[in-house]
């Protein structure tokens, strides 16, 4: 058995773990492990060699404390609409020997594997996106380690915010979901939290911001700063989702990002001190947290599996804290975002108190 692995989309904390999952298993059954770079540029190359990497138990065994992924990642998608290079991908994978392909990815590269296989390429997939907000699964790798940076600098932030008294917009990563702004904001008490499932009336901000800051003054000047924990895919009512000054990168992705600095733009004339701050690819840059080197290990080690059982098409998956396997053509049914309802308090722009004990405890 000779597999390819690649890594597609944005990078995340987890795959490298991952990577080293997927070796450790298949050493295990004395099948071969081919690393694709770049994900799925490697298979729609002209020449593929400068792509292909054999990868070892000796070679991975230090992936498991790196960040970023060591096969590297892009947007590549040999499917989308307008360029179709399923024919090329089908004649590198068979030039390359290869039996099976595990994409580790999110809805893009996932998406497009799902496609490929329909198609004739073998395909397993492992989920991956800091924005949690992959159909399917429960978990997709880098969540936890993007959490822990959020935390950690919100902490940060407080100790300057407290000093000068700033109302302090932290801008985080989300571009269709929230969970990211709504777990980390929870994590760092955040007094407000701006999430994309919920458009944000400005005056409903400042009049919540005003209101909180009265009753911090009762208690002195050590509280009168706010943080605001604002995702990147947060807008306004009435504007459009997307803001107008937004770019399309080379793979016709809009890039967002400055929605905190254009709300405290807004903000200025209401408040004496307004900060703004986004975290962007510090989010990715950490070194995988204990949960997704766990994470990464397990999804790798489940991958191959599967292989192994024959269940091709199909991503591995955490469904009510369980390792399950869903086609993967379910990557492409609506995102995973936040029930409002449920998670979102309206009132206070924040989370939602969630009871979780039940009476008898
Ligand atoms: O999808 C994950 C993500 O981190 C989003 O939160 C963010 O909008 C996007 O990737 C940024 O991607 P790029 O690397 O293309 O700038």
């Amino acid at each position: 058995m000779r597999i390819g692995v690649l890594t597609g989309g944005g990078d995340a904390p987890g795959l490298n773990p991952a990577i080293a999952g997927v070796v450790e298993r298949a050493s295990k059954y004395g099948y071969e492990i081919i690393g694709l770079k770049r994900g799925w540029e490697a298979l729609v190359a002209k020449d593929t060699a400068p792509y292909v990497v054999k990868l070892g138990p000796e070679i991975v065994r230090e992936y498991s404390r790196l960040g970023g992924s060591r096969l590297q990642c892009s947007r590549t998608n040999p499917v989308s609409e307008g360029i179709d290079r399923t024919e090329l991908v089908i004649e590198n994978v068979k030039k390359l020997g290869l039996d099976v392909i595990i994409a580790i990815g999110g809805d893009d590269t996932l998406g497009a594997g799902a496609v490929l296989n329909d198609r004739g390429v073998p395909i397993v997939g492992i989920p991956k996106t800091i924005d949690r907000d992959l159909a399917g699964t429960e978990y997709s790798l880098g969540y936890d380690t993007a959490l822990n940076v959020i935390c950690d600098s919100a902490e940060q932030i407080s100790h300057s915010a407290r000093s000068h008294q700033t109302i302090f917009f932290l801008e985080v990563m989300g571009r269709h979901a929230g969970w990211l702004a709504l777990r980390g904001g929870e994590a760092a008490f955040a007094d407000v939290i701006l999430i994309p499932e919920y458009s944000l009336k400005i005056e409903k901000l400042v009049s919540i911001l005003e209101e909180k800051l009265e009753k911090s003054s009762k208690m002195g000047l050590d509280h009168m700063y706010k943080l605001i924990v604002v995702a990147e895919g947060a807008h306004i009512e009435g504007e459009e989702e997307v803001r107008k000054d937004a770019k399309i990168d080379e793979f016709g992705h809009y890039s967002i990002g400055g929605v905190g600095n254009y709300l405290k733009g807004l903000l200025e004339h209401n408040f004496k001190h307004t900060r703004y701050m986004a975290l962007a690819y510090l989010q990715r840059g950490a070194s995988p947290s204990q949960k997704d080197r766990q994470m990464g290990r397990r999804f790798g080690n489940n991958a191959v599996e599967m292989i192994k059982n024959g269940d091709i098409g199909y991503m591995v998956a955490m469904q009510k804290s369980r390792l399950v396997k869903v086609f993967l053509k379910e990557v492409k049914k609506s995102p995973s975002l936040v029930d409002v309802d449920k998670y979102y308090d309206r009132e206070s722009l924040n989370v939602k108190i969630e009871w979780t004990l039940s009476n008898n405890n």
